[in-house]
This record gives structure tokens, C-alpha cells and sequence, in this order.
């Protein structure tokens, strides 16, 4: 089966052209003009043909807070796959006691049935044993080279130091990489007792209770760890200009320290967690939304490349249901927010629109550096020859309001109500398949596959 997707724009990480793409069976065959027959053709004039979104940080059906994220496997791949998202990589758990390669075997029979789109597991590991660490070598040939460690939430995730040190020195032999949530658990823990013992419940003490000096400090000390384990580091979810600045300092003395931040820290803020009632605990979600001014430094990370890629960190729960739950004590609320549906289309709004990025470093953040960063490049992340064919159809001047009455994900809210956007996802395939074509979705469960990635490699490394 050969589809052709004719006149539109082709826009990769590196360059911008007006091309045909011909796609046969599951694979990009050629980019060009004068490309023959084709058994469908796709009419992209006037549209940008971009590769499928990368999203390296979701959480689908994640326990947390004595509640599970709204999302599973279908419908947070459904959703993906409507905002033009064709790949994610979710976070798998280890339970207490359990050993890595069941928190692994879990996650894989949540997903493997239910997935609509391609998926990679990274691990969080939450307690760390020379049997833990040999088992990292075993989890890297399984295709799961990335494991995530907390510096927060003490009793629940949380690692001390030296457990972060022994899991970064073990990646210096096997190639794995540490991806942090870097708060200091402890000083912020104190803080929230202290807040809920004087009376101050609602959702904005989540906030004012997680400083970002806190997010800076602990931001600086992975890298000092890292630096001292000689080994390349990953920050997620990063928020807050002290953390940042961290990054950049590592980076100058020539650490290979890397970040990600996410769309929420982009457009929402500390505001949004004060509004009136209980509204607020729609935003809670942690490191949490911080003071405007921060956004200007995350978006100058991202033009400057301290920043590496834009992921959602996507990890609904309900508004009715399940925020309820700190209705009466905002370290109850469950932490997180949906949004792998909104990346692809509020990046493009707020950066390309805007003129603050260009379609080649959206590409970059949105799909290519994620996929060369987490081990799924050359296959994913870009419209190459022999790449799997995942590819947006984008309509850049398409406008739409973003709402939880027309959104895809399992949840009652959009962060983003009524926020008009500039840029839609119009066709989307995966391997070949159009999943989503103008509103209707043509994807089956379990079509997606695990992906089993290849061990990190720092950009620009030989
Ligand atoms: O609030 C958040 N970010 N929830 C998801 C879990 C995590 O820390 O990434
Ligand atoms: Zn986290
Ligand atoms: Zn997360």
C-alpha cells in the first residue's frame, strides 16, 4: 500500500521544503517531487507535513494520592494521536518490593492491548539494592534505558542521595540514563506541615509551599551528582528559573545535564492556582505553576537550547471525582494535569505564532531531540527515507478553541478553557495508517507498539 501526501510543506528539525512525501506500507520511502502512483493520495497544499509528536513523559493510569491517573492506555493514546501526538513514553513503576522487571511487566500488560499509538517505557525506581542495580543492566537490553528518580515526596518516591549517586554510577557502565524530579522533598515537606497545622488548606498552599529556590537547589545538586558520577543527566518536568539557571551552570563547566519543561509551565500560572473556591486544584500539579516571570527565561531555555525538548507530563484527574480528594487538605490533591492532546497545537501558538521559535526548532523539541535523546531515532522523529512513517498533516492557520467539551482525553477539564489556538493536526498517521483525518479517529487498540529503545546517546557525541 502506497500513500502519497502531495503539495504540502515538509518541515523537519533541519529544514523547511515544498515536497511530496511517499510513504510504503509502514515506512517513508521518498521526500521529493516526481514521486509516481500512489494507491491514496493526501492533499497537503497549503498544510506543513511535520513527523509525529514525541511525548517522553506521560502518565497513564499512574496510582497516586490513593487514585489512579483518569488516563489509560486508550484513551490517552486516542487523545495523543487527535493533538497529533504518534509516539509517547510513559513512566512504569516499581512497586514497593518488587523488582524493576515486574514494575516493567505491569506496565507493558496495561499497555500492549489498549495502545492505539507506538510507546516506550522509561522506569521509576523507588528503592535502589545491588539486586536493583544489576537489574538496570537487564532492563537496558529489555529497550528501557531510562529510569526516573525522586528527590520529592518522602515516604513515597523519594531517594536519598547516596541511592541517586550508586544509580547514576551504575549508568556509567551500562549506558542508561537518570532522569530526575528534582524538589527537595524534605525542606518542602516541612513546610507543608507547617501550612496545614496553621489552617491554610486551599489549593494555593501547594504552590506556596514548594518554593522554587527549593526546585533550583535540588536541580543543582543532580547535577553536582552527576558531574561526580561522570554521567549525563536528564531533569524532567523542569518549571522554575533557579533550576534553570542550574542547567545552564552545569552545561558551561561541561556537564551533559538536560531538561525538559512542559506547556503548563509555559502559558499557566501560580495565578491560576488561586482562583476562586476549590478551581485551583485543577492546577495542582508539582513542581507547580510558578510566577509569570519565569516563563520568559523557560521560553529563552528553549530558543537557546538549555532547554532540549517539550513534553506534557500528562497525569489527569478528574475535577469532580478525584481533585476532590484535597478538598479539605491541598497536600491531598492529586498532583498533575492533563495535556498530551494540547502540546503539538499550543507549542506552535505560543512559539511559532508568536515568532518566538521556528517551525525547524518546533520540530526539534516536539519530536526530533526526543527522539535522538531517548534512544528512537532515526526510526521516529523525523520524515527521512526508511523513517517510520508518523506524520502530522498540519493546517497552521486553522484556529480552535480548546475545551474539555471537545477534547479527547478522559478528564472533566481543560487547563486551557477557552484558549483560542492558532494550528491544528488535520491528518495523522502512524506507520503508514491514518489514525485521525479531519475529526474522526481511525485507530483500533493495540495497534500501537512497544518500542524497545536503544541507550542514550548525548547530542553531539560520537
Ligand atoms: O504533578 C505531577 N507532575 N504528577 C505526575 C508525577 C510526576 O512527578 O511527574
Ligand atoms: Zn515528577
Ligand atoms: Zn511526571
Amino acid at each position: 500500500m502506497k500513500t502519497l501526501i502531495k503539495n504540502g510543506t515538509v518541515v523537519t528539525s533541519a529544514e523547511m521544503v515544498v515536497a511530496d512525501v511517499l510513504i510504503d506500507g509502514e515506512r517513508i520511502a521518498a521526500v521529493g517531487s516526481g514521486l509516481g502512483d500512489a494507491d491514496s493520495v493526501i492533499d497537503a497544499t497549503d498544510r506543513l507535513v511535520m513527523p509525529g509528536g514525541i511525548d517522553v513523559h506521560t502518565h497513564m493510569e499512574l496510582p497516586f494520592g490513593g487514585t489512579f491517573a483518569s488516563d489509560d492506555f486508550a484513551t490517552g493514546t486516542r487523545a495523543a494521536a487527535f493533538g497529533g501526538t504518534t509516539t509517547i513514553v510513559d513512566f512504569a513503576v516499581q512497586g514497593f518490593g518488587e523488582t524493576l522487571s515486574q514494575g516493567l511487566d505491569n506496565w507493558l500488560e496495561k499497555a500492549e492491548p489498549k495502545s492505539h499509538i507506538d510507546f516506550g517505557l522509561h522506569l521509576i525506581v523507588r528503592e535502589i539494592s545491588e539486586g536493583i542495580l544489576k537489574e538496570m543492566d537487564a532492563m537496558i537490553e529489555r529497550g528501557v534505558p531510562s529510569f526516573k528518580l525522586f528527590m520529592a515526596y518522602p515516604g513515597v518516591f523519594m531517594l536519598d542521595d547516596a541511592s541517586i549517586f550508586r544509580a547514576m554510577s551504575r549508568t556509567a557502565d551500562n549506558g542508561g540514563l537518570i532522569m530526575l524530579h528534582a524538589e527537595n522533598g524534605g525542606a518542602i515537606d516541612v513546610l507543608v506541615q507547617r501550612y496545614l497545622a496553621e489552617g491554610k488548606t486551599a489549593p494555593i498552599n501547594h504552590g506556596l509551599t514548594r518554593p522554587s529556590s527549593m526546585e533550583g537547589e535540588a536541580t543543582h545538586r543532580a547535577i553536582a551528582l552527576a558531574e561526580l558520577a561522570e554521567v549525563p543527566v536528564y531533569i524532567v518536568h523542569l518549571s522554575a528559573k533557579e533550576a534553570l539557571d542550574a542547567v545552564r551552570e552545569g552545561r558551561d563547566r561541561g556537564v551533559h545535564a538536560y531538561a525538559e519543561t512542559c506547556p503548563q509551565y509555559l502559558y499557566l500560572t501560580m495565578e491560576d492556582m488561586d482562583r476562586p473556591g476549590f478551581e485551583g486544584a485543577k492546577y495542582v500539579c508539582s513542581p507547580p505553576l510558578r510566577p509569570r516571570e519565569h516563563q520568559a527565561e523557560l521560553w529563552k531555555g528553549l530558543v537557546l537550547d538549555d532547554l532540549q525538548v517539550v513534553s506534557t507530563d500528562h497525569c489527569p484527574f478528574d475535577f469532580k471525582d478525584q481533585k476532590i480528594l484535597g478538598a479539605n487538605d491541598f497536600s491531598a490533591i492529586p498532583n498533575g494535569l492533563p495535556g498530551v492532546e494540547d502540546r503539538y497545537s499550543l507549542l506552535w501558538d505560543g512559539g511559532v505564532a508568536t515568532g518566538q521559535i521556528t517551525p525547524m526548532r518546533f520540530v526539534e523539541l516536539i519530536a526530533t531531540a526526543p527522539a535522538r535523546m531517548f534512544g528512537l531515532h532515526p526510526k521516529k522523529g523525523t520524515l527521512s527515507p526508511g523513517a517510520d512513517a508518523d506524520v502530522v498533516v498540519f493546517d497552521p492557520a486553522k484556529r480552535r478553541v480548546l475545551s474539555a467539551s471537545t477534547h479527547h482525553m478522559r478528564v472533566d477539564y481543560s487547563c486551557y478553557e477557552g484558549r483560542e489556538v492558532m494550528g491544528a493536526p488535520e491528518v495523522v498517521l502512524q506507520r503508514g495508517r491514518v489514525l485521525v483525518e479531519h475529526g474522526e479517529f481511525h485507530g483500533k487498540p493495540g495497534d500501537g507498539k512497544f518500542l524497545a529503545r536503544s541507550a542514550f546517546s548525548s547530542p553531539g557525541v560520537a
